[in-house]
């Protein structure tokens, strides 16, 4: 196991590319399942959830190979309609291949994906999208099975307790673009993940229309056949390394990164005393004023606030000069990092799923734990500002989303090296 130490105190300047979007490419790699023609994708990271997607492909039957950020994917040896437990526990958006699975064999078995350290993550409205397009849908020794003989175009609504579902709803579209006759997916995901999805799966021949939008329009096609997509960039990532550069009070290029998919993080930078400018090859992004400043922020599914930058905001205002109230809509549950942070001298407690964050003026390095994929990343943020050094154990979360994350770092000023532990 690997862990990071961070010496904190060093103002990042330059350049620092974004790689490709985990959320984006995950669904679309799971889509290649829908034609038995050669697919090939660029700009996929190189990420542990990245290669448990690629290793559920190849025990389905897929030949993969895969040059750099370009994977080439097609028809291999037996078809397999079940996805293994093994495989699946390891990443919940495994859960991902069980529409197409579905939509082209008639038939998906699918580990039923277990509990999360974000919080309970129910997968109802995956089943009711499929169960709305007609099929039948069982639970058997620990898996998800679905059956149907040919899928039928609904109106589904798919508007759960906590708004829309991204992977629910590429589910849906993914089984609906081969059924019969039109599929209206309302409440659907926003996310630009959905819309790259949809852009992929036009590529294959699907007709789908609104994606991007509440109310996604499919019309059923007989067959789809092979494409070449490049995935979008991540949005994560570059929010991460926007409040990266506002953190140590420093100023980052960060190429690839997109204002538009970014524009409640962007909002809420410019609140809080940073200054983003967009060029033409992505934003540079560094401090307005001295001090950052507190703000209130509540989590919403695209385009409010990303859940997935919470705990780094978390960090980023945990150094402002007052009061920051930040309250999770989407994953009530998902504040873990609280504890870690304050043992770097933080001072944040917790009321439900509204935490309060008193700003103090400094942090200081500590051994800390990371305990899910952007919990990580924030305990990287407090390590950066922090005074002395920082030792982050269990960093295999951090690799399950951030590609080579200590050679960017380091790449622009960060004392950060990655050692075994
Ligand atoms: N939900 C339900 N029922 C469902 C599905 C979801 O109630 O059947 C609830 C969830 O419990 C949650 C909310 O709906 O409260 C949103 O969850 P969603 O289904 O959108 O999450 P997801 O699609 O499983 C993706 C990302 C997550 C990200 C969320 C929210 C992928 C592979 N994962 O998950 O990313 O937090 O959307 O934006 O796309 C991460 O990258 O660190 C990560 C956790």
């Amino acid at each position: 196991m690997h862990k990071l130490l961070i010496r904190g105190g060093k103002r990042l300047s330059g350049r620092v590319k974004v790689s490709g979007a985990k959320n984006a490419c995950l669904p679309i790699l799971a889509a290649t399942l829908l034609t038995e023609q050669r697919c090939l994708i660029s700009n996929v990271p190189a990420l542990k959830d990245v290669e448990t997607m690629l290793s559920i492909l190849e025990s389905l039957g897929r030949r993969v190979k895969r040059r750099g950020g370009d994977i080439e994917i097609d028809q291999g040896g037996v078809t397999e309609v079940t996805a293994r437990y093994d495989l699946v526990r390891t990443m919940r958006a495994s859960i991902a291949v069980l529409g197409p699975l579905l939509a082209r064999y008639g038939e998906a078995r699918v580990s039923f994906p277990g509990g999360c350290v974000i919080g309970p993550r129910p997968i109802d409205l995956h089943l009711k999208g499929l169960r709305e397009l007609g099929a039948q849908i069982t639970v058997e020794e620990g898996y998800i099975v679905a059956r149907a003989k040919k899928l039928k175009g609904a109106r589904v609504y798919l508007g759960g307790h906590f708004g829309s579902s991204v992977l629910a709803t590429a589910n849906t579209m993914m089984a609906a673009v081969m059924a019969s006759g039109e599929t209206v997916i309302e409440d659907a995901a926003c996310e630009p993940e959905i819309t790259d999805l949809a852009s992929f799966l036009s590529g294959m021949g699907a007709d789908i229309d609104g994606a991007g939008t509440p109310t996604i329009r499919i019309r059923g096609v007989k067959s789809l056949s092979g494409t070449e997509h490049r995935v979008i960039f991540d949005r994560i990532e570059a929010g991460t390394y926007m409040m990266a550069a506002l953190i140590t009070d420093g100023k980052l290029d960060i190429l690839g990164a997109d204002i538009s998919h970014n524009i409640a993080l962007v909002d809420k930078i410019r609140e809080i005393g940073g200054m983003v400018k967009e060029g033409p090859e992505g934003v540079s992004v560094s401090r307005r004023s001295r001090k950052i400043k507190p703000a209130d922020i509540t989590t919403f599914t695209y385009p409010g606030f990303p859940t997935d930058l919470q705990a780094q905001m978390m960090s980023l205002v945990s150094i402002s000069g007052g009061i920051s109230v930040i309250t999770e809509k989407v994953y009530p549950e998902r504040f873990i990092h609280i504890s870690e942070l304050n043992r770097m001298g933080a001072n944040i407690i917790l009321e439900g799923a509204t935490a309060i964050v008193k700003g103090v003026g400094r942090l200081s390095g500590a051994p800390v734990m990371a305990s899910d994929l952007r919990a990580s990343a924030a305990l990287v943020l407090a390590a950066l500002v922090a005074e002395g050094d920082t030792e982050i154990s269990r960093i295999y979360h951090l690799d399950r989303g951030y590609e080579r994350i200590e050679e960017k770092l380091s790449g622009v000023g960060a004392d950060i090296r990655r050692v075994e532990e």
